[in-house]
């Protein structure tokens, strides 16, 4: 058996070294899956193709799930994890071998090809799904199926359950119980183990790079499509297989819009630029931001929002290690910039009632944290029980603090179109936390040393 240690060595490619999981990492992953659940039999089906316009399509990402539990990335599939199975425990149906298609479409694994390369009990040909599968549930009582991700594979699945619902009244067997197994997959997949770490470390470096890349090239007169292209540029030359999400490219009054994502402005002298890009690496997320002035000097009010944004972050990062609630986290921010703002006279009153009463919500209007792993906003409890989660090695969250001040007729005009994120990603260890992302400058003379050094 190997140790951890070779495993993650053995990963790494060696003439880019880019990490990847080895195929072991996947048949762990299922073997605990299996064990959890026990019985019955899980379904997981490939993302639908989507069509971008007439016959052209959007780049495929696959499912989530079903990746973490097999790493296979061609759409038209399907995963059965089947515990109670003798033989087939692990079963897949993929597209088959077609010469044509893989000419006009990309190659096939085709079922010989999936067998071999995924290990699995059992391969067919995706076009006998519905041929085979009934054989695989009709001893059994449960199924865990994801409803409501993919309506036209949904109605496959109600199906079945239609035909056993007959077929049980006639036998007394037969499925009758779905339940979802996000239960036992999100807890799974929100304790990142040290080769998903690895991962995350990888994402968040091209990340930075990318964030770093755009701040020394920044300069007015540039578009936001530009810093967007110099960000997504190290992303994919870094292997990546796309932005995690759509790159956030804010200047002025856009960076007070959460999910500006136009980028389509030019950057103009004395405002503020807000970036929100991470990367998607081998299905593992990172999610950056950094607000930083264009012409690389802050203004007065342009600096006295960054401070309280950066002490708020700051503190709030501090806060994070095992043991502490993850509303905690947020609570720090969130004081912190309450008391900014009642210090800037933008908010007025005590602090507890202005949070009591939401009155913040009109400048920092987001939480200050999400799980972070194959989706952005990863999966994961964030409470057990109506209590907020207690933080424990291998989650790995964000944390994000904001403030945003767009043309608001009760805010002095000097602060008007002034938005400000800062966003890290961190990761618990046992010790505290480890920050993946403390590469991107984010310290206001930091910050002003580095904009504009590559024009
Ligand atoms: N970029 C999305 C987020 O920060 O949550
Ligand atoms: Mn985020
Ligand atoms: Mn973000």
């Amino acid at each position: 058996m190997l140790s951890t240690e070779s495993l993650v060595a053995q990963s790494f490619l060696k003439n880019q070294n880019r990490p990847i999981l080895p195929q072991s990492i996947y048949a762990k992953r299922r073997q605990e899956f299996l064990a959890r659940l026990g019985k019955g039999v899980a379904i997981f089906a490939s993302a639908p193709s989507l069509i971008r316009s007439n016959d052209t399509e959007y780049r495929y990402r696959q499912n989530s799930d079903l990746y973490y539990l097999t790493g296979l990335t061609e759409p038209e599939s399907v995963c059965l994890l089947a515990p109670e199975h003798p033989e087939h425990k692990f079963v897949l149906f993929v597209r088959p071998r077609n010469q044509e298609k893989e000419t006009w479409e990309g190659r096939r694994f085709g079922p010989e090809g999936a067998q071999a390369y995924f290990n699995a009990d059992a391969t067919y040909s995706i076009e006998k799904l519905d041929e085979e599968l009934p054989k695989y549930l009709e001893k059994i009582d449960l199924i865990y199926y994801s409803l409501g991700q993919d309506s036209r594979f949904d109605q496959r699945i109600i199906n079945q359950i239609k035909y056993f619902r007959s077929m049980r009244r006639r036998n007394g067997i037969g499925p009758y119980v779905v339940i979802d197994p996000i239960e036992i997959l999100q807890e799974m997949r929100l304790i990142k183990s040290p080769e998903e770490q690895e991962l995350m470390r990888y994402s968040a470096n091209i990340a930075a790079k990318g964030h770093i890349a755009a701040m020394e090239q920044v300069k007015p007169g540039m578009y936001e499509f530009e810093i967007e292209a110099i960000i997504e540029n190290e992303f994919r030359r870094s292997g990546a297989l796309a932005p995690a999400y759509n790159s956030i490219i804010g200047s002025g009054a856009n960076a007070t819009i959460l999910h500006y994502v136009e980028n389509n402005k030019q950057l103009q002298d004395n405002e503020l630029l807000l970036v929100d890009a991470g990367a998607e690496y081998e299905y593992y997320c990172s999610d950056i931001t950094r607000t930083y002035p264009v012409n690389g000097r802050f203004t007065k009010e342009q600096r006295e929002i960054y401070e309280i944004v950066l002490s708020a972050q700051l503190l709030a990062i501090e806060q994070v290690k095992p043991g502490v609630a993850f509303d905690d986290v947020h609570k720090v921010a969130l004081n912190t910039i309450v008391d900014g703002l009642l210090d800037l006279g933008l908010l007025e009153g005590d602090r507890e009632e202005i949070i009591k009463e939401k009155k913040h919500e009109k400048f920092f209007m987001h939480r200050t944290s999400h799980w972070l792993g194959t989706d952005t906003h990863d999966v994961g409890k964030y409470k057990i029980q109506e209590e907020s989660r207690k933080l424990e090695p291998g989650m790995v969250l964000t944390v994000e603090p904001g403030i945003y001040i767009g043309e608001n007729p009760d805010v002095p005009i000097k602060y008007h179109n002034i938005g400000v994120r800062i966003e890290d990603d961190l990761l618990i260890t046992n010790q505290g936390a480890e920050i993946l992302t403390s590469a991107v400058p984010k310290q206001i003379k930091d910050l002003e040393n580095i904009i504009g050094r590559r024009i």
